[in-house]
Formats: C-alpha cells, structure tokens, sequence
C-alpha cells in the first residue's frame, strides 16, 4: 500500500539557504531515509546526505525530524500521521555543509583533547586483565554509535555557541565515565578533567541527552551523575580533603 506525503527539506549550505517541497511517494515499511533516497533519484539528484549503513549502526545519517534530532534510518514512516508534513533540517548545532550535512568535527576535536586511556606501566598490549563485571559495568557507554544526537540535543551548546569551548558534552562526558570505571586506567582524575576542562558542571541534568539517544545509554544516569557525585565527594567531603591534607604533607 503507498501514499504520498509531502517532505519539506532544508536546502542550502553555510550562506544560508531555505524548505524546498517535494511531493513523494511512501510505501509500506519505509523508512525516513528510503524517501530521502526516492527524493535524490526522481527530484533532486543532488540533495546533501550523509548514511552508511542503514541499519542504526553507524550513526552518519542523524538529522532533525520535525525539529525531533533522530536517525533517518531508523525513523519508521508509520510513526506519522497519514497526512502529516514531514520536515527535514540539518543538526542545529553543528555547522551546516550543504543541505542536510553539516560538519561535526566539533566532536572529534574535544575527543581528541580527552587523556587517552592509559595502562598501568609494565602492562603490554594482550597482558591486560580484568573481571568480567568491569568489563560489563561500561558496557552501556561502548555502545555509542556516535551519532551525536545527544550533542545537538543539549541546551548547553545548542543555543549558546559561546559555550562550546568550555563544554565537551554528554558524549564525551559516557567517555570519561567508562574509562573512570576501567579497572587498569592508571589515570586518576578522569573526573576533576571532566569537571575542570569537559564543562561537566555546565550540565543541569536536564536528561535531554538520554531521552534521544538511539542506543538507549542512561547517559545522564548513568555516566552524568555519578561522575558529579565522585567529583563532589572528592572535592568537598570534609573526611577525603582532610585525608589529601595529611597525606600531601
Ligand atoms: Fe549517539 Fe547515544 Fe552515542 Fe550520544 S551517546 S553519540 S546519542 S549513541
Ligand atoms: Fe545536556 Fe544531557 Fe546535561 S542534555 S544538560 S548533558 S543531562
Ligand atoms: Fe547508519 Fe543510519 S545510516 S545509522
């Protein structure tokens, strides 16, 4: 059974840019991204997408949905009304490239600034250990598929593009967490970086990062928040900064 639907999609690049209409024809079990794809081959052969595997796997083909950060691929078009508009923009918080690519390297940047996970001296590659519950505990955060859906999502950047030099944000702060809670990451202040050079005190905990997040990681719950409380604990609990006072002497 098919129908159509009209798609207004974001045309433009970096100098602006405007909706352009198209009228297109939905078939049964399609996705977002089919007719994004029926669009490039019947109307606009030269439409700006990014998407690899269509499958939810590989996190390329993100946008915004009717304002709602989503992945195309993954985005049922029986999610919809029968008659109801569909509206496709690039990310809002990351520049825009052309049409609905905008260019994300604001993410591997603060990646990059990020300690890297550092073994114990001694230990080479292949004689690490670990228990099988500290393998599980960060499983959750090694699900990201780098979508940066929560990125885009968080208020903090997202209408405050001052705060982006100060604010890793939420994808960075799963990273920080899971290598805080690697049991051979001989760095030992994963959260005072977090706190003092990835922005984590920006966060509100507003959990708009966790409620996008196609890979269902409890971003907020589970990464966000323990990272605040260990960094108050260590920062302001009256018996560990007695103990750093004694031992440091
Ligand atoms: Fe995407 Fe979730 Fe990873 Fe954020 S944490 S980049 S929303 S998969
Ligand atoms: Fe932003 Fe998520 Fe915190 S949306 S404010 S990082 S809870
Ligand atoms: Fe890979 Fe959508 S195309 S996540």
């Amino acid at each position: 059974m098919s129908n159509t639907r009209v798609f207004r999609v974001w045309r433009g690049d970096a100098e602006g840019g405007d909706f352009s209409e198209y009228k297109v024809e939905v078939n049964e079990g399609e996705v977002v991204l089919d007719i994004v794809h029926r669009i490039q081959a019947t109307e606009a052969p030269d439409l700006a997408v990014r998407w690899n595997c269509k499958a939810g796997k590989c996190g390329s083909c993100s946008a915004e949905i009717n304002g709602m950060p989503k992945l195309m691929c993954m985005t049922r078009m029986s999610t919809f009304e029968e008659d109801q508009e569909i509206t496709l923009t690039p990310l809002r918080t990351f520049p825009v490239e052309r049409d609905l690519v905008c260019d994300v390297s604001f993410n591997y940047e603060k990646a990059r600034q990020m300690p890297a996970f550092a073994p114990p001296e001694g230990l080479e590659p292949g004689e690490y250990r670990m228990q099988q519950v500290d393998v599980e505990r960060s499983q959750e955060f090694r699900k990201c598929i780098e979508c940066f859906l929560c990125q885009t999502t968080c208020h903090v950047i997202r209408d405050h593009e001052e705060n982006k030099e100060a604010f890793s944000g939420p994808r960075l702060f799963i990273r920080a967490a899971e290598l805080d809670m690697h049991p051979l990451d001989a760095e030992d202040n994963r959260g005072s970086h977090a706190q003092d050079e990835q922005g984590l005190g920006y966060c509100n905990i507003t959990k708009c990062c966790t409620d996008v997040c196609p890979e269902g990681i409890k971003i907020t719950d589970n990464a966000i928040i323990p990272m605040k409380e260990r960094v108050a604990g260590d920062r302001y609990d009256p018996l560990v900064w007695l103990g750093r006072k004694i031992f440091r002497r």
